[in-house]
């Protein structure tokens, strides 16, 4: 049997496939799936600034009904009324899944203000989490607000949530960032136990006869995985905190590509979306074929070795191959 292990946020875990946060965790019965199928851990999905505020507020209401959903994957979801719970029932549900599971449950927080929601980082640790996610989903619109004060905004969360909290704390980020490589660097600073690289940014389509901004949520392929690929490597061995690759992951190889390239753990959301969780199954026993029949001792030895510091072509990675890249086209 192949060695999968690995650390990720301080947890040994037998391999690195994550369920990553999805409508799937949003239900305590898949999350029970999910631990069946192997899920190394299991994040659940996000409780979001929006609803804490709506809450407070006494205007609740429901941020994220996937109407569109893949057809495909729509077995896989739970209601959406289950997705969209406030935080009373978020928190409930952070209790029954970390009592009844014996892998880490990661909760998820996502805001983008450092006000009164954040306090419920603590009550997220309080319900039984093992770790918090921190989902920084922010398209910065406003003329007014620079990149260093959305990058010092940022940080100010990080601070003030690994102030609170004993369990460990990830920041999930999207790649829209000035010099990701020194903010990344300066979450290193500021505490952050995990990088979850990237976050995808939904695009709203238009509808030019309604004239209106029409959501649309498409699943990913794995040629998303590419810039996640990209950045893990060139983070690896250079900040403290572990990486984990979401985005793109369908396949072992696509898993194996974000270990080489540095990631501790692997999260997957599309593919269980689409082939349920028993996919997680068969990525990890692809992942143990396709490392044996190369005659590797562990993951771990695979583990950062297309790493920017340990790849034979760094220049692959930064902007030396560009003019290569443009050079490989032939017109047909
Ligand atoms: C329907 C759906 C709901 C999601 N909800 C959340 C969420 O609540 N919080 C979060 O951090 N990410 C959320 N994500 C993003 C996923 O966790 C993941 O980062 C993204 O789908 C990329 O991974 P994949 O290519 O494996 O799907 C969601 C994704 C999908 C498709």
């Amino acid at each position: 049997m192949m060695d999968l292990s690995t650390t990720y946020l301080g947890f040994r875990l037998p391999h690195p496939l994550v369920a990553g946060a999805s409508p799937l965790s949003a239900d305590f019965d898949m999350c029970r799936r999910l631990e069946d199928a192997g899920a190394a851990a299991i994040v659940l999905p996000s409780l979001f600034e929006e609803q804490i505020t709506a809450e407070a507020a006494g205007t609740e209401h429901h941020m994220l009904a996937h109407e569109e959903s893949h057809a495909e994957a729509m077995s896989y979801f739970p209601l959406a009324d289950e997705y969209t719970m406030g935080p009373q029932r978020y928190l409930e549900h952070v209790r029954r899944v970390s009592d009844a599971l014996t892998v880490p449950v990661i909760g998820s927080l996502n805001g983008t203000s450092p006000e009164g929601w954040l306090d419920y980082a603590r009550l997220i640790q309080d319900a039984g989490a093992d770790a918090l996610e921190l989902n920084f989903y922010h398209v910065a619109t406003d003329p007014a607000e620079s990149g260093a004060d959305v990058e010092l905004r940022l940080l100010d969360v990080v601070r003030a949530v690994e102030d609170q909290l004993t369990i460990p704390v990830a920041v999930k980020l999207s790649p829209f960032f000035s010099s990701f490589a020194n903010l990344a660097s300066q979450l290193d600073d500021a505490g952050a136990a995990g990088l979850v690289i990237f976050n995808r940014f939904y695009q709203p389509d238009i509808d030019p006869d309604a004239l209106d901004a029409v959501p649309r949520l498409h699943l990913s392929d794995s040629s998303e995985l590419l810039l996640r690929l990209r950045w893990l490597a060139i983070l690896s061995g250079r900040v403290r905190a572990s990486l984990a690759a979401t985005g793109g992951v369908h396949t072992a190889v696509d898993a194996i590509k974000a270990v080489m390239s540095g990631a501790h753990a692997v999260q997957i959301v599309a593919a269980l979306l689409t082939h349920g969780p028993m996919h997680l199954a068969k990525v990890r026993r692809e992942m143990s074929h396709w490392l044996e029949e190369r005659e590797y001792q562990s993951l771990e030895q695979a583990q950062g070795s297309m790493s920017l510091l340990r790849c034979p072509d760094p220049a692959a990675f930064e902007r030396g191959n560009y003019m290569k890249i443009l050079q490989t086209w032939k017109a047909r």
